[in-house]
């Protein structure tokens, strides 16, 4: 199979190329990255010389491009990781995300829409476009769930995937949506919460958490997000919805203790800062359906997952010391917006 994986410069899009390459090792991917900020090349250097690996720099707005990569290497399916992906970035230029995360995909499924070859096309969503939930709420999020994104981030994947639902049930086009919690492991960029309170840790700079550092997030351990999107390509039905999460919440207040302990470091080390403008305060999936009938559920418990996870930025450092000053990222810039 011809794979196209958009995005594949980034976190997840780089940690699913290396997962399915070793799992399925007749296939090719082609990665098709625009290269933003956020794109690190050398998380794929060990591709370099490998025959099953092309990467085309584009932006997946371009169509006549996307037409072009899609002709020219006989893609049988597409996985959309492309996006502008930080909620702080968004407040300050939502604009970038918009034409990303919904022209994007938008062209992606006209492209889609103009080339029979293409079995599936599969885009990748997050838990953030179902709105949040209060902290002591029962319920969880199906994927019945209306969309409501309140960020431009969040707002700009739900109106994504809508734009994706649009293409299936108006032209038939052959999608599956996932929609998954917060990842964590090797691969992300230091500006997201985990690797930037490393770094922090490790460059002897505090932890700056926000006022609400008590609003939850669910964490899945970014391996066990790529074996869900495999089940979903393989075994997934046409047109619909998957959840994907780990049940496990943890508070960033919880995540900060965590990366306190292993480094033996204590309280004073935490500053606290202004939250930003539409912080979210608990998002939490239900994920019967992958489970029921994909028979997926994650593998990497949340307590070994995230050692190993710090270790590996401390066992890196080379990977993310120069992406330190690439990063965009302010977390005190809220007054002026
Ligand atoms: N990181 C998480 O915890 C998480 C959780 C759920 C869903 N998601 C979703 O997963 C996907 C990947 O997230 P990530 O954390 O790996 O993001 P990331 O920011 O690390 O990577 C995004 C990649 O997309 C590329 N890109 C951006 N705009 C592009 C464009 N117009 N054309 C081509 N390439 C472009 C960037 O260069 C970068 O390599 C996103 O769609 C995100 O919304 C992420």
């Amino acid at each position: 199979m011809n794979l196209l994986v958009t995005g594949g410069y980034g976190f997840i899009g780089s940690n699913f190329i290396l997962y399915w390459l070793k799992e399925h090792p007749n296939d090719r991917i082609i990665n098709v990255d625009v290269c933003t900020y956020a794109a690190v090349q050398k998380n794929l250097e060990s591709l370099k010389n490998d025959e099953r690996y092309v990467m085309v720099k584009a932006d997946i707005c371009n169509y006549e491009m996307m037409e072009l990569v899609v002709d020219l290497y006989q893609v049988d399916c597409i996985v959309n990781f492309a996006a502008e992906s930080h909620n702080s970035n968004s407040i300050i230029n939502p604009t970038s995300f918009y034409r990303t995360n919904l022209l994007g995909i938008q062209t992606l499924m006209e492209v889609t829409r103009n080339n029979s070859r293409i079995k599936r096309i599969h885009h990748i969503s997050t838990c953030e476009v179902y709105g949040d939930m209060p902290l002591d709420s029962d319920n969880k999020f199906d994927e019945e769930h209306a969309l409501g994104g309140n960020s431009p981030y969040s707002s700009s994947k739900a109106c994504g995937q809508l734009a994706a639902r649009a293409y299936y049930k108006t032209y038939g086009i052959p999608i599956t949506i996932s929609v998954c919690s917060n990842n964590y492991g090797p691969y992300q960029f230091p500006e997201k919460l985990i690797p930037l309170f490393v770094s922090n840790m490790l460059e002897g700079r505090p932890l700056t958490l926000y006022a609400e550092s008590n609003y939850k997030r669910e964490w899945l351990h970014v391996e066990d997000h790529c074996r869900a999107i495999e089940a979903i390509l393989l075994r997934g039905k046409i047109g619909e919805i998957y959840n994907i999460g780990s049940g496990v919440e943890k508070s960033v207040e919880e995540i900060s203790d965590i990366i306190l302990k292993y480094f033996n470091g204590n309280e004073n080390q935490k500053v606290i800062v202004p939250s930003r403008p539409s912080h979210d305060r608990r998002y939490l999936l239900d994920c019967n359906k992958i489970t029921r009938e994909l028979l997926w559920k994650p593998m990497i418990n949340f307590e070994d997952g995230i050692i190993s996870t710090i270790d590996w930025y401390v066992n890196n450092k080379d990977w993310w010391k120069p992406l330190i000053e690439k990063s965009t990222v302010n977390e005190r810039k809220w007054e002026n917006v």
